[in-house]
């Protein structure tokens, strides 16, 4: 059956897709949104982004309340109740994903459940719980996300060797678990059972964690995550891996070349970064073009190959992050709508949930420097702000990069407690041009956190006060 013609149709609901559905229907669009998956809201809300932060924040009350309250004089005996706290994560992933629902009904968008595969330009079949529907539109937005990566010689069993998805809903903890990855997934569920009684070794492939941010400031990070207990081999690479009885082997190799050692462990989780996903699509059947890594390339306008044709988020090049497909569904949608969608690719920020939180934006000192900017570097410890002492917290630094002639922000790079907030201010600082001496001179309320990012841009010009 073929029906009405919509002035547009997202394929996928993940952040990208639900976000420009919601905008695309504002301005005026048609718009129909087809999701394979029985909710709304993609990797992110269902099985990324937001059961990991539930876990994440469940785990730190109970690491705090195991390690941290007798610090502030309050005595306790706890236990844990790991079903209970994989419950609470699931009701907070169905509020979430049921809220979108309310949004789309709210913003007149129509929901089509089943796979979509594209026809031709402007067709799309959908297999659905009702059978088989033909849709068209004027324009069709790809917006499918990504999936996770997979080793060669590793398979997924989803129990004993698994992948961030099967991590997040472990039925107990594991006595020993094994991270291939040192990349924000292993870092963060790596944290999330280190804190839950595992022990937690994180292999990487490279020399540090968290490849491509600052290397100063990653390993402030790594050092904190190693006092909590955390181990990490650099150089490594897992060759193969073999369930045996109730333990994983794994055959673990220098990097470098050389004979490989068997480790052993209850689970061994692979977060070595996700894939594109576009199989079953039809897209490269109707002659969308992708790169050699699968992504579908895309125009300014984020258009493909095909016209009429558009694409988003973790299915196109770039960082695989929630906001970085959100304001591309956005921009995406209000270009189709005749508007000034832009995206500003140098302001992303990038965080890792861990305790203490890693978040950046911008330049890494490094990369300033390879780029062959002359800068200056403003840092300032959390061991030195009033705010952090009397929350127990040391770990951690801010540290802002400027440029040396025009002392405008060309970076800045946090570790320490609630980072992830932090970073805000200095994304906007980004996005406006400002220098350090504006950060500098604004009001930072005492005692707060924000403080810490006043000082460090204090530093910029070696005046920071409490230091
Ligand atoms: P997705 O969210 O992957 O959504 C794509 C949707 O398309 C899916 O629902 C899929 O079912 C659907 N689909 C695919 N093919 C079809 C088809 N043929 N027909 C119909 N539907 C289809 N990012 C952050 O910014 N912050 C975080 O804290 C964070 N934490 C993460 C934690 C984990 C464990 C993981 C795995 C990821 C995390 N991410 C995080 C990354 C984030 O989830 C992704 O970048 C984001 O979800 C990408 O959005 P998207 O809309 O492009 O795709
Ligand atoms: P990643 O790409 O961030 O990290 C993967 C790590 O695995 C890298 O350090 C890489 O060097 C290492 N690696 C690759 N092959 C290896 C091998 N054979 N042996 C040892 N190490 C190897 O990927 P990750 O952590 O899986 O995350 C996937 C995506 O999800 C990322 O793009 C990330 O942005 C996103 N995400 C974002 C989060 C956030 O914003 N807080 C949280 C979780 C995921």
């Amino acid at each position: 059956m073929t029906d009405v013609v919509h002035d547009l149709i997202v394929i996928g609901a993940g952040p990208g897709g639900y976000v420009a559905a919601i905008r695309a229907a504002q301005l005026g669009l048609k718009t129909a949104c087809i999701e394979k998956y029985p909710t709304l809201g993609g990797t992110c809300l269902n099985v990324g982004c937001i059961p990991s932060k539930a876990l994440l924040d469940s785990s730190e009350h109970f690491d705090l309340a195991r390690h941290g309250f007798a610090a502030h004089g309050i005595k306790a005996t706890v236990e844990l109740d790991l079903a209970e706290m994989m419950k609470r994560k699931d009701g907070v992933v169905r509020d979430l994903t049921r809220g979108i629902e309310g949004l789309f009904k709210k913003n007149g968008i129509e929901r089509v459940t089943g796979t979509a595969r594209i026809v031709s330009a402007g067709v799309v079949e959908v297999s659905g719980p009702d059978g088989v529907r033909t849709l068209q539109a004027k324009r069709i937005l790809i917006a499918t996300g990504s999936k996770p990566a997979s080793l060669p010689g590793i398979a997924f069993d989803g129990r004993r060797i698994v992948h961030s998805t099967h991590a997040l809903s472990l039925g107990e903890v594991p006595k020993k678990l094994i991270v291939i990855g040192a990349g924000a997934i292993g870092l963060e569920l790596g944290s999330v059972w280190r804190r839950l009684g595992s022990e937690v070794l994180v292999l990487e492939y490279l020399d540090r964690i968290v490849p491509g941010s600052d290397v100063g400031t990653a390993r402030l990070l790594q050092r904190a995550l190693e006092k909590q207990g955390m181990k990490f081999r650099f150089g490594v690479s897992a060759a193969s891996a073999r369930v045996e009885g109730e333990e994983v082997v794994v055959d673990v190799a220098p990097a470098a070349g050389g004979e490989p050692e068997a480790l052993r462990c209850d689970v061994l989780l692979v977060a070595v970064g996700r894939r594109p996903y576009t199989e079953g699509l039809g897209a490269a059947e109707a002659g969308v073009r992708m790169d050699t890594r699968g992504r579908i390339e895309v125009d300014a306008h984020w258009q493909s190959s095909v016209p009429g044709i558009y694409a988003i988020g973790d299915v196109i090049a770039g960082p695989m992050l929630a906001h970085k497909a959100e304001e591309e569904g956005v921009a995406c949608v209000e270009c189709m709508a005749g508007r000034p969608g832009h995206v500003e690719y140098g302001c992303v920020p990038g965080v890792v949930y861990t305790w203490p939180e890693m978040a950046s934006v911008g330049l890494s000192e490094e990369d300033a420097k390879a780029a062959g900017r002359e800068v200056v570097v403003g840092t300032f410890p959390f061991l030195a702000n009033g705010r952090a002492k009397a929350m127990g917290e040391r770990d951690g630094h801010v540290k802002i990069i400027a440029d040396a002639k025009t002392d405008r922000i060309l970076g800045a790079h946090i570790v320490g407690p609630r980072a992830s907030d932090l970073i805000a201010e200095l994304v906007l600082a980004l996005e406006m041009g400002a220098s350090a001496e504006d950060v500098a001179r604004s009001f930072h309320a005492h005692p707060t956190l924000p403080e810490a990012v006043k000082e460090a841009a204090l530093a910029v010009a070696g005046r920071a006060i409490h230091m």
